[in-house]
């Protein structure tokens, strides 16, 4: 695991330095699925939730545009200076799953709430982390992260949540980005998790489009989402999808 998650990790960092106004979010999708097996590593996101007569996700990486929350699906459409972009990545390595996101604006944030809204999101992310702790509860992470955000006068979406990952993408338990300190299950070592606050500037309820996948918010304002794997040791928790240097 600690191999897939510096795979997410670099791969994450090539794709937000390539972000640049004019680019069509489609290629951020070939350059992800291509460092991503030069490394040696599969993407997981691709195909995932295949059946028959259905493709599952099409692409490698997911990248979530402005009001769009999650799993916004790459494509021709180009990149605008002020967009507010996340990239959700996942890569296995050797059947063990890595899984972390972030975002970043195109160019200069747009306006002084966005570029809020951004930093907001990215300490509730750190605050959900720091709550992890062995014979801790896991409503104990949705707590940190939703004081963080409705602190600032965010919102916290609902319909999707972060999520326990090991031999599967998604495993349990579910880590929902609210909830009450001492409730959910019990943190115990050995866990891996997926910590991943999505933030809404406006109300928290999400829509998903005909695609089938880009998730957007109800009322049209911006979105932002980070993850990271965590794995929860005896004696400390250690972020599997940051770069040592980070
Ligand atoms: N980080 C997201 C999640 O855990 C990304 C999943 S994209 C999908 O749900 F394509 F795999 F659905
Ligand atoms: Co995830």
């Amino acid at each position: 695991m600690r191999e897939a998650g510096r795979v997410v990790a670099e791969v994450l960092q090539i794709l937000a330095a390539a972000v640049r106004p004019g680019l069509p979010t489609l290629e951020l999708d070939r350059l992800a699925e291509r460092e991503i097996r030069r490394r040696g590593a599969r993407p997981v996101f691709k195909g995932y939730q295949a059946r028959p007569g259905q493709p599952g996700y099409p692409a490698s990486v997911c990248v979530s545009v402005n009001d769009e929350v999650v799993h916004g699906i790459p494509g021709p459409r180009r990149l605008r200076e002020g967009d507010l972009v996340s990239l959700d990545l996942g890569a296995e390595v050797g059947g063990l799953m890595g899984d972390a996101a972030l975002s970043v604006f195109v160019g200069a944030p747009p306006d002084a709430e966005a570029e809020r809204l951004w930093r907001v999101t990215r300490e509730a992310l750190d605050a959900g982390i720091r709550a992890v702790r062995v014979g801790g509860h896991i409503g104990d992470i949705g707590a940190a992260v939703q004081r963080v955000v409705e602190g600032a006068g965010f919102s916290v979406v609902r319909e999707f949540v972060g999520h326990g990952i090991g031999r599967a993408l998604h495993e349990d338990p579910q880590v929902p980005n609210y909830g009450l300190p001492g409730r959910g299950p019990r943190i115990r070592p050995g866990m891996a998790l997926a910590i991943e606050p999505m933030v809404n500037a406006g109300d928290w309820p999400v829509e998903v489009l005909e695609d089938g996948w880009t998730a957007v918010t109800r009322d049209g304002s911006l979105s932002c989402h980070f993850e990271h794997t965590v794995f929860v040791g005896e004696d400390g928790v250690e972020v599997l999808t940051a770069l040592p240097e980070s």
